[in-house]
């Protein structure tokens, strides 16, 4: 026998009927961002490898371990994307966007890929929307970019945990660096984490083993190392969202997996979820753009995982696994060979007055037939018979209520079109 083929190892992947879920969390999250005045990125898929490189920082797991890095045909060095912050910044430089109005709202959504233990919730490929806003420092933008996820949750209905802290600026974190450089010196560590600590001491914070936990229990926190500025900054963003009625939590030890964040940064927690309860995250970038080699411009963004808040859902009922989130609207079914041509027309007609229909295409009896319209999840369907035909009338069954309604075929599409 032919060995069968699978999927790569801890892909995630979505087939009807949860694809129609996957779709609804996704479109909810882009429409939010649309509604914010956010624009279209489109981008590659996999880019030089040094983009992630300078852009990610070397100190981080995505790019130490985690890349997917390939030599091209041409010998060139190239990365499968492992977030989207760094691949449409390389687009503003390349194309100048920066020199459009600003600030710059820009949303994208695609796979992006990790290779990471594959574990409920945490995927090699899995899928991002995200927004970032570049060229303007203002905390009301900080606020605008935290409102667009929540307005998204919001709409879905899930509860979230609004995790916020600030990394300041530059003079804050030069400050404190030098703090926590030399209390970082009198820990006992391993070289390997010595090394990171020289990279960047703040991926200490984020050391999941207890051990460093508790050496760095003491740790100076940058939180109160704040220049006037950042202060100031960080305390319109409180302020603002509280405001707006958005709940978080001031958390001094949040880290982020990516080494280009400053000022506001955030994540997104669903308690619904287990060990990977993170469905989203973000925060400002001010020296991104610089560091590869455009101008002195600041930004902030998030990326929001639709893999996990898809799961989020279903996991509060918001969405049940059969693919709740169906949205056909009308099942037909022809009895006998010679009503198809009919049965035919009407799904054109239906499907051009943008209603979504369906028919079955079997040669089933009535029973199987009626079968597959309660399979297709629509909300109506009909039978056309030689009997319909004959008196130009077909009964609309509410597939919910199973409530039926006499209509003359003629009028089929005016039925749905005035709803
Ligand atoms: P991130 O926190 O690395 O940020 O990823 C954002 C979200 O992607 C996570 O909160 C999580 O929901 C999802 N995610 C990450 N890795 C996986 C995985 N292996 N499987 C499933 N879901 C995953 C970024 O990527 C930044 N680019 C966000 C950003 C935009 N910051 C500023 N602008």
């Amino acid at each position: 026998m032919m060995r069968k083929i699978q999927a790569p190892k801890g892909v995630s992947e979505y087939f009807p009927p949860r694809s129609q879920n996957f779709e609804y969390v996704r479109e909810t999250l882009i429409t939010s961002a649309k509604l914010a005045g956010y624009q279209l990125m489109e981008l590659p898929v996999f880019e030089d490898t040094e983009l992630f490189k300078r852009g990610v920082g070397e100190s981080t797991d995505v790019v130490s371990k985690e890349m997917y890095t390939f030599e091209d045909r041409g010998g060139r060095s190239i990365t499968l994307r492992p977030e989207g912050t760094a691949g449409v910044m390389r687009s503003v430089i390349q194309y100048n966007l920066d020199k459009l109005s600003l600030p710059l709202k820009l949303w994208y959504s695609g796979a992006f890929f990790r290779a990471e233990r594959p574990q409920a919730g945490r995927y090699r490929q899995f899928y991002q929307v995200g927004i970032e806003a570049i060229g303007s420092s203002s905390p009301e933008l900080d606020v605008e970019v935290i409102s667009v996820a929540d307005s998204a949750f919001k709409k879905l209905g899930i509860a979230y945990r609004l995790d916020i802290t600030s990394l300041g600026d530059s003079q804050s974190r030069s400050a404190h660096r030098k703090d926590l450089v030399a209390f970082i010196a009198k820990l006992d560590l391993d070289d390997a984490t010595r090394q990171r600590a020289d990279i960047n001491p703040l991926r200490l914070f984020d050391d999941k083993r207890e051990e460093i936990k508790e050496k760095m229990q003491e740790a100076p926190l940058l939180l109160d190392y704040l220049s006037a500025e950042s202060a100031a900054s960080f305390s319109k963003v409180k302020e603002l969202l509280t405001i707006l009625g958005i709940d978080f939590v001031v958390n001094p030890r949040m880290v982020r997996g990516l080494d280009y964040y400053t000022g506001t940064t955030f994540e997104f927690v669903s308690e619904k979820l287990g060990a990977q309860s993170g469905i989203g995250g973000g925060g400002r970038y001010d020296g991104l753009m610089q560091e590869l080699g455009g101008s002195d411009i600041s930004g902030i963004g998030f990326g929001i995982g639709v893999d996990r808040v898809l799961l989020a859902c279903e996991a509060e009922g918001i969405l049940s696994e059969d693919g709740s989130g169906a949205s056909l609207e009308v099942f037909l079914i022809a009895l006998g060979d010679n009503n198809k041509d009919q049965v035919i027309q009407l799904l054109n007609q239906l499907r051009n007055q943008g209603i979504s229909a369906d028919m079955e295409y079997g040669d089933r009896a009535l029973k199987g037939a009626m079968k597959a319209a309660d399979k297709s999840g629509a909300k109506y369907s009909a039978v056309l018979g030689d009997g319909e035909v004959a008196s130009g009338v077909l009964q609309l069954k509410d597939m919910k209520t199973g409530i039926v309604k006499e209509v003359r075929i003629s009028d089929l599409v005016n039925e749905f079109t005035k709803r």
